[in-house]
């Protein structure tokens, strides 16, 4: 899947009608299969454009083509099924329902096929080293653990892209890299593409190429 974009602009309004121009004009192609580093400042725009790449968001101006295809005015329904076809995504924070134990959360995006989902779910789990505690809740697991979870929920679907805003930023330096090296394995293994979103020049130099954002445009 190619991911492009044309112009990309994004506005925020605050109250009192003032605009902050976040994204001022971005162009970025991005191929089947690359690992990308998004780095850039604190504010820059990172997070505001993997939201829009990974069709979480809309743009103010400007395209995003997904091989080749202007989607910017899909329904939210299209833009949905695409996502959920398509996309991976990994936060910061893990998001994980409190509510619900390990196995579930990791079936939570395909729910309604949790039954035949469930060896996929357990092989991911597995691979992440968490066989030992799929019914835990998210509260009786580790920072990283969480993290890891996450993951698995992020892949269980399959994607052709993953997307992830500094997953690692919350964890120690060697929690981190057990979780970054499991990313880079997991998406060489499957030619998926990464976008990743990060402050760790260690984490970027693993990375094909990096895009360098800085104040809503790309240095
Ligand atoms: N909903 C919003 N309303 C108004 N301004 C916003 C909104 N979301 C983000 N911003 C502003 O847009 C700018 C870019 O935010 P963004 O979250 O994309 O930055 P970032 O590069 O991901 O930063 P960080 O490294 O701190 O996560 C920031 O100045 C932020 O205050
Ligand atoms: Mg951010």
């Amino acid at each position: 899947m190619k991911i492009e974009t044309r112009n990309l602009t994004k506005n925020y309004m605050l109250p009192h009608n003032q605009e902050v121009k976040v994204l001022k004009g971005i162009n970025v192609s991005i191929n089947s299969g690359e690992k990308i580093a998004l780095t850039g400042p604190s504010g820059a725009g990172k997070s505001t454009l993997i939201h829009i790449l990974g069709l979480m968001d809309k743009p103010t101006s400007g395209k995003v083509l997904i091989d080749g295809e202007d989607i910017t005015n899909f329904s939210a329904t299209k833009l949905a099924k695409m996502r959920k076809e398509n996309i991976g995504f990994m936060f910061q924070f893990h998001y994980l329902l409190a509510d619900f134990n390990v196995l579930e959360n990791v079936l939570m995006p395909v729910w309604e096929n949790k039954k035949e989902k469930t060896k996929d779910a357990l092989n991911l789990l597995d691979i992440m080293g968490l066989t030992n505690r799929i019914n835990h809740m998210p509260s009786e697991l580790s920072g990283g653990e969480q993290q890891r979870v996450a993951l698995a929920r992020a892949l269980i679907n399959n994607p052709k892209v993953l997307f992830a805003d500094e997953p690692t930023g919350n964890l120690d330096r060697e929690t981190g890299k057990v979780i970054e090296t499991l990313m880079f394995e997991m998406c060489g293994e499957k030619n998926m593409t990464l976008v990743l979103v990060t402050h760790s020049p260690e984490l970027a130099e693993k990375a094909d190429r990096s895009i360098n954002i800085m104040d809503g445009t790309i240095k």
